[in-house]
């Protein structure tokens, strides 16, 4: 029989309880973290149910899913997000909304959202268009966002730019000249005329839209492309490199896969965002190069 009060057995119960529950392992720091942003995740998760509930209008983007590292998203597929609208959205922020609140796997690139890094250019409804600029409210829905065509496939909408980026390199896309201004500190003046001249080619932010709207380019991997043919232009009309640079350029142009491929389909100029007239800097380099040729007995 027990001597023990009540109260006491109580006690003694729970202190026995206590020391049969097992020791568990120490939760480490990584751990942790990972709890925490799962945690983080189901908030946002809720959050975005909730103001999906809330809001007047919802609007579903259906975009390109491929990750060839990850088991099970091998195969390309769309996922459909229903984002919260608000006038004045763009793709990107709808983009942006979907990977915070309901899917942190979701990649692609984006840096300024204001039309001047030239990164998140994307196959929006059928056509290249930046992100940050194309506003939801001029598109038709559901939204169907892809990566850039013609270009392989890194992860979702992210596209490989290495084969951009040599074409631009091709065309040397930096100032040069050897008619240096006598005096140490003497500017090297450009005229007002000329200025204007090459202003709308000096816009290009290195997208690749055009690039990836081309036929031509799709077709012949070496073809310099719209925008390194931009880039030519840009520096073979800048009056301050002189006659010797500028017949070093036209030669870089007229190449075999230079000016010549060019088709004048004028796709490079209908989808630029920065409305640089491709085509026609193009077609003037063609001219130059003819005349450069040109030879008068
Ligand atoms: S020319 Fe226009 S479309 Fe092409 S890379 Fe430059 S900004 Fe983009
Ligand atoms: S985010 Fe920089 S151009 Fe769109």
């Amino acid at each position: 029989m027990s001597t023990q009060v009540p109260e006491q057995e109580a006690e003694a119960e729970a202190e026995t309880e206590v020391e049969q529950e097992p020791e568990r392992p120490p939760v480490s720091a990584h751990q942790q973290r990972r709890l925490a942003e799962k945690r983080e995740r189901a908030s946002m998760r809720q959050r975005a149910e909730e103001e999906l509930s809330e809001a007047d209008e919802s609007v579903e983007i259906k975009v390109f899913r491929y990750d060839p590292e990850v088991e099970g998203k091998k195969d390309p597929r769309f996922d459909t997000f229903a984002v919260p609208y608000e006038k004045g959205m763009t793709v990107l922020d709808a983009l942006i909304y979907a990977r915070d609140h309901f899917d942190s796997s979701l990649t692609f690139r984006h840096s300024c959202r204001q039309a001047i890094c030239g990164s998140d250019a994307f196959f929006v409804n059928g056509r290249q268009r930046l992100g940050c600029k194309t506003q939801l409210s001029d598109l038709e829905w559901p939204v169907r966002i892809e990566p850039l065509p013609h270009a392989d496939v890194v992860k979702d909408l992210v596209v490989e730019m290495e084969h951009f980026y040599e074409q631009m390199e091709a065309v040397e896309p930096y100032f040069q000249t050897n008619e240096v201004p006598k005096g140490d500190l003497e500017e090297q003046r450009q005229s007002r005329e000329n200025r204007e001249k090459i202003k709308m080619s000096t816009r290009c932010i290195w997208c690749a839209a055009c690039m990836s709207s081309c036929n031509i380019a799709a077709g012949d991997n070496q073809y310099l492309g719209p925008a390194a043919i931009n880039k030519a232009y840009r520096f073979a009309m800048d009056e301050r490199e002189g006659a010797d640079m500028t017949e070093h350029r036209l030669n870089l142009v007229e190449q075999e896969h230079g000016v010549w491929r060019c088709q004048t389909q004028f796709s490079c100029t209908e989808v630029c965002p920065k409305d640089i007239p491709l085509t026609e800097h193009i077609q003037a380099l063609k001219r130059e190069a003819v005349k450069k040729n040109l030879k008068f007995w």
